[in-house]
């Protein structure tokens, strides 16, 4: 892209708040989601059209609590093509914040660009008192336009803050300050301008395994989420389901209760993968820690939450079945 030419970004839209209507300027909780058309929303931010030329595409309008593999496969199927498209430089996709991270996560280990690619969604909708919406909006056009935002991985910006794909984690039921990394944000956008101050370490995009090859398909990953009192017939429950693999969101780090410990060995013998990983929210579940997973044939997750551990999974188990070949997935991605 020459300096003197405004890039060129493509917005898709896909519904949540972002595209959000409430009956009253404080309907901050009460509205209706995901039915402003993604043209609309853009035409009421006049100061996109001084950064890029834009063009959308309404490729979903749902909330993203519905989002399942087909949404994942079909988005990725969608922005690939865009990417491959010498005239356009960067894409940006406006999501229900529910499932943001879940989706930019496996965008992050499947998309074959080093061009960037911008998540973002609000916490209000456009017709509250101090709408998130059109400021984040903005903010993730001024990253797909800056030739900065290039390799490093699929952004999510939020609150002025820009965030790692992997390592963001939707953290609050209504705050603006709603999207968290555990260790803190890549950097900021303030005033229409990218500061980045650190770089994700892990694997993704070009240098992921995943991003060459085709994916039509994604097997079942279910999460089990412990409590005090749990009961095996939840893991029994879930590995009648026909699941591939079981994410064990177990307490503190990685702890399980012994009868649950006879319910996990149980369907490991029935051939589904068993994942300890820990309901805290964030720090690492290591392997042959809390329990013996070389014995048992488990696996650790190293520092992902349940939730994204499972879209990591579901991408490894299209690759590999070996527990070792697995394990390895969760420590370089
Ligand atoms: C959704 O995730 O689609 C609804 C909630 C939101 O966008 O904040």
């Amino acid at each position: 892209m020459s300096s003197s030419r405004k890039p060129n970004i493509v917005v898709l839209g896909t519904g949540g708040t972002i595209a959000g209507h409430g009956a009253s300027t404080v309907n901050t909780a009460a509205y209706a989601c995901s039915v402003r058309p993604i043209e609309q929303i853009l035409i009421e931010i006049p100061a996109i059209a001084l950064i890029a030329n834009v063009k959308t595409e309404q490729v979903l309008q749902m909330g993203s609590e519905n989002f399942g593999s087909a949404q994942l496969l079909m988005l990725r199927k969608r922005i690939a093509a865009l990417l491959q498209d010498d005239e356009v430089d960067g894409v940006v996709v406006t999501h229900g914040t529910d499932t943001l991270d879940e989706t930019a996560y496996f965008l992050h280990l499947t998309l074959n660009s080093v061009k960037p690619v911008v998540i973002v969604g609000a916490m209000r909708p456009p017709t509250a008192l101090s709408a998130d919406g059109p400021l984040n909006l903005y903010n993730a056009m001024v990253l797909a336009a800056s030739p900065e935002s290039q390799a490093k991985g699929i952004l999510v910006v939020a609150n002025d803050e820009i965030h790692s794909a992997r390592d963001v984690v939707k953290s609050s039921t209504f705050k603006l300050e709603a999207f968290a990394s555990p260790y803190g944000p890549l950097g900021y956008v303030v005033e229409g301008r990218p500061s980045f101050y650190r770089l994700p370490a892990r694997r993704h995009t070009v240098n992921s395994i995943w991003s060459g090859s085709e994916i039509h398909q994604l097997p079942e990953v279910g999460i089990v989420y412990a409590h005090g009192g749990v009961s095996p017939a939840a893991i029994a429950a879930m590995a009648r389901s026909g699941v591939s693999a079981i994410i064990y969101a177990a307490t503190g780090s990685g702890n399980v209760a012994a009868d649950m410990v006879d319910a996990l060995r149980q369907a490991r013998a029935e051939g589904i993968h068993i994942v300890r990983a820990s309901r805290t929210g964030s720090g690492i579940v290591m392997r042959n820690g809390a329990q013996p997973d070389d014995r048992y044939d488990w696996l650790a997750v190293d520092d992902q939450v349940p939730h994204k551990a499972r879209i990591l999974l579901m991408l490894a188990l299209t690759r590999y079945t070996a527990t070792r070949e697995l394990q390895d997935v969760f420590q370089a991605y």
